[in-house]
Parts: C-alpha cells; structure tokens; sequence
C-alpha cells in the first residue's frame, strides 16, 4: 500500500466498552486531522475478571475486524486487555503499531511527596506480570495500595457517572487510602475518568490523580511521526464507532467529550 493512502487511514482504538473513549478524546484533541475507528466490546463487559486466554482472544478478534476496516494503527485503550494480549497482537500483526496502556505508576512515583501511591485498576491487571514488572521496576521503594474496584466498571458502563452508589463505593476504595497517607491515585482503568470528578470531590483538592490519557495522546503522535503516517487533511474518513452490544451508554458517553458524534454501529460476531 503506497504511504499515501495509509496516511489516509483511521486510528483503531479499543477497550471493553466506554472506557478506551477517554482515550480516543485525548487522541482525538491532539490529532483532530486523524480519522478514529472506534470498538467498544460492550457485550462481553467486563473484562478485568476474565480469565487472560479468554480476554486475549477478544482483544485478537477485534484487532482483525479493525485492521479489516482499514485502520493504520491499533491502541489497546485498555489496561486489562493490554496486560493480558499485547505481546501476542504485536506479534501476530508485526507491520501494525500497537500502542497499550498500563497503570502509570512511573508518572505517580514521580509526583509523590509521601511515597504513597493508590491505583486503581482491575483484578486482571493486578495479577499480569506487565503489572509487577513497573512496581519492579520504578516502584521498589514506594508503598502501592491497590484496589481492583469491584463492581465500578459495571457502574460507569451504565452511565451512573455521579450516582450515590458510585460515590460509596468509590469512597469505601479511596478513604481508606487516603488514611494511610496515599497523595496520589492512579487511574489503572480507561473508565475511571468517567468519575473522575467524583474522585477529585472525595479525594480533596491536594490529591494528584493521574490520568494517562494524554502521555497515550503523545505517543500515537511519535509513532505516526516515526512512520511518516500522519493524515494531512482533516478527518478525511470521519469518525466510527462500533459496539458488540448496547450502545445506549457510548451514546451518552460521546455526548460528554469532544469527540465528533457519528453513527454507532452494532458488530454481529461471526
Ligand atoms: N477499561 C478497562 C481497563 O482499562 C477495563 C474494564 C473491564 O474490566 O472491562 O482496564
């Protein structure tokens, strides 16, 4: 294929329902020539308490039909679905960019004055070895306190953003974190910044909450730059966004960010 035409080609991004749409915003506000191919597998939600072999044949479907719907590069907007299949995306379609997500605990060690960091992220998460791999790597000398936040993936899945149950469970994870002196939160999971201004409300104003979205921004930006791929003329494609099963909430969800509304499409599996 000549660069041209790739060039012309959407960005795939993918997560286990709304969350990966904080990414594609972020992706969207830095690189609003590129087109965005959207896939929100909202009928097999959740994924952060699926097996890994389960969550990686997902991940390897859904790569296939977004390769097959032209796109030029894949981000893994999920932290789950990174930790259970990037290697073997990468190694299954070695001329495509893949771009994953991990909790950003490097950013937080970083930030933090007290040397206490709270993530929050998904059981799947929790038990990779990419996970223990950064805590090994850049957070031998700090205090985690993880959370794998049961149940708060199903709530933002159904728009209940700023709902009183939300905000008791969110409150039941992150005081008890607050009160052995964390001063930095980690949003480990795409879909904790649908309540994030929960988060901030109970958190206080002095707490550092880090959202990856951006550095994720960034770094499609680098690679498109690395390849030479960056569409030149705006949203040549447009926007497309696809679910495996209910769209109300991505509905909703779009409402709420920046990016172009367009048609949502139903994916009927094979
Ligand atoms: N949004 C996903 C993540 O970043 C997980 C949600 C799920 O459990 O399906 O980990």
């Amino acid at each position: 294929m000549d660069i041209q035409t790739i060039q012309q080609q959407g960005i795939g991004v993918f997560d286990s329902g709304i969350g990966g749409l904080t990414v594609a915003n972020a992706i969207h506000s830095r690189l609003p020539n590129e087109s965005i191919y959207y896939f929100g597998d909202t009928d097999r939600i959740p994924y952060g308490t699926k097996p890994v072999s389960t969550i990686l044949q997902y991940c390897l479907e859904i790569s296939q039909f977004l390769l097959e719907q032209g796109a030029k590069i894949i981000v893994v907007a999920c932290n789950t679905a990174t930790a259970a299949a990037l290697p073997q995306l990468r190694a299954t379609w070695p001329g495509t960019p893949f771009i994953g997500m991990e909790p950003a605990v490097k950013p937080a060690v970083k930030a933090s004055r007290t040397g206490k960091i709270g993530v929050l992220a998904t059981r799947t998460t929790f038990q990779s070895t990419r996970y223990h791999s950064l805590l090994r790597r850049f957070a031998q000398s700090y205090q985690c306190f993880e959370d794998p936040c049961i149940g708060l993936v199903e709530l933002v899945e159904a728009g209940r953003w700023s709902d009183p149950e939300t905000e008791a469970l969110l409150r039941s994870i992150i005081q008890p974190m607050l009160s052995k002196g964390v001063d930095t939160l980690v949003l480990g999971c795409t879909h904790y910044p649908f309540v994030e201004s929960l988060i901030r409300t109970i958190a206080g104003p002095d707490i550092e909450i880090i959202n990856p979205a951006p550095a994720i921004a960034r770094r499609v930006e680098q690679v498109l730059t690395e390849y030479h791929w960056h569409c030149p003329s705006k949203n040549s494609g447009g926007q497309k966004y696809w679910v495996s099963g209910n769209k109300d909430t991505m509905e909703m969800a779009l409402e709420g960010l920046s990016l172009p509304p367009s048609n949502i499409y139903r994916f009927q599996a094979q």
